[in-house]
C-alpha cells in the first residue's frame, strides 16, 4: 500500500470510529446558566456568594474541604465575626483554620471508596466549568424518573417507544444496545447514585441538596436550583477570590493605555508638524 493510501484509510477509519466514541463517551448537553460574573464587567453577586457560602460550609463540608480557603475570608462575603466563629465551629474548626472538612480522608475512603475531591479549585478543574457543577448538583435521578423507571422495567421487554421515553428523560444515549439501557435502569432500581451529568451516570456522591435542605436567612426560596446556583456562585469565588480586583485593575490599565496613546499622538503631530515637508 502506498503512503497516500495509507493515510486515507486512517482517516477513514477515523471518521468511521470517533464520532461513535463521542457518542458513547458524551452525557447530555449542560444546560447553560446564567453567571453574573463572567465577562469583562462581571461582577459576583454578593447574597449569592453570602447564601452559597452557608451551602458549602453546612452541607458539602460534611464530605468536602475547600482548604485554599480560611474561614476568616468568609468576612469579606458579609459574614460578622460571630457568624464566622459560628460556621467553624460547626465543623469542629477555629475561625483562623482552613476549610477542612470533619471527615478524614480515611474513613471517606472506608465509606465512598474514593476520597471526595477538594472543591476549592472544582469549578475550573472540570469541563464545562460553573455549568458542570450546577448540572451535577441537580442531575440526580427524580422521584417522577425512578417511577418512569419502575414502570418501564414492569413491562418485561423494552418497547421502542419506552426507551425513547426512558432515555430520553434521564439523558441516556438512545442508540445502545437495550441490554446496556436495561443495566442502567437496574442500577438506578438498585438505588445507585446516578446522575445525567457525571461521565458514566454513576458515582460515588450520594445526592448532597433537596429542596429546603439549608435554611437562608435573607428570604430567597431555597429550592434545590437555587441552592445549586448559589453554591456553585460560592464556588468560583472561592477558586478566585480576587477576582473582581483583577477585572477592575484589568479595565484601569486599558484606560491608562487608551489615555497614553492619545498623547503619543498629539505628541507624534506636534513633532512631525515643525519638520518641512
Ligand atoms: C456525603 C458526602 C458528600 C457530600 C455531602 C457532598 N459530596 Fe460531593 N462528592 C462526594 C464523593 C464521595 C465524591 C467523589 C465521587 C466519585 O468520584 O465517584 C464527590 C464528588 C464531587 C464532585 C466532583 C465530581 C467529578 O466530576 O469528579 C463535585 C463537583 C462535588 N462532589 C460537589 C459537591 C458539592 C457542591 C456539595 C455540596 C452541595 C457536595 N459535593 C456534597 C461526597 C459528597
Amino acid at each position: 500500500m502506498d503512503f497516500l493510501k495509507f493515510l486515507k484509510t486512517v482517516a477513514l477509519a477515523a471518521a468511521v470510529v470517533l464520532p461513535q466514541a463521542a457518542l458513547a463517551s458524551e452525557g447530555p448537553a449542560l444546560p447553560k446558566q446564567s453567571w453574573g460574573f463572567i465577562g469583562v464587567f462581571g461582577q459576583f453577586d454578593q447574597a449569592a456568594l453570602k447564601r452559597g457560602a452557608r451551602v458549602a460550609v453546612e452541607v458539602c463540608m460534611a464530605c468536602h474541604s475547600i482548604k485554599y480557603i480560611k474561614f476568616d475570608s468568609l468576612k469579606k462575603l458579609g459574614f460578622t465575626e460571630p457568624e464566622v466563629i459560628a460556621l467553624a465551629e460547626a465543623q469542629s474548626r477555629n475561625k483562623k483554620d482552613a476549610m477542612i472538612s470533619p471527615m478524614d480522608p480515611t474513613s471517606a475512603k472506608d465509606t465512598f471508596g474514593v476520597i471526595p475531591p477538594d472543591l476549592s479549585l472544582i469549578t475550573k478543574a472540570r469541563k464545562g466549568y460553573e455549568d458542570y457543577v450546577y448540572a451535577l448538583l441537580s442531575g440526580y435521578a427524580t422521584d417522577a424518573d425512578r417511577a418512569l423507571v419502575q414502570k418501564v422495567m414492569e413491562d418485561g421487554a423494552l418497547s421502542d417507544k419506552e426507551s425513547m421515553e426512558v432515555t430520553s428523560a434521564l439523558g441516556l444515549n438512545a442508540h445502545q444496545p437495550p441490554e446496556k439501557i436495561k443495566e442502567v435502569l437496574t442500577r438506578i432500581q438498585a438505588n445507585e447514585n446516578f446522575n445525567r451529568y457525571f461521565p458514566g451516570n454513576f458515582f460515588a456522591m450520594p445526592q448532597p441538596l433537596n429542596d429546603g435542605a439549608v435554611t437562608y436567612p435573607d428570604g430567597v426560596e431555597n429550592s434545590l436550583k437555587q441552592m445549586s446556583h448559589d453554591v456553585t456562585t460560592f464556588l468560583a469565588w472561592a477558586a478566585e477570590p480576587s477576582l473582581m480586583e483583577r477585572k477592575a485593575l484589568g479595565l484601569k490599565v486599558m484606560l491608562y493605555l487608551f489615555v497614553l496613546t492619545i498623547m503619543f499622538y498629539a505628541v507624534k503631530r506636534r513633532i512631525w508638524a515643525k519638520i518641512p515637508h
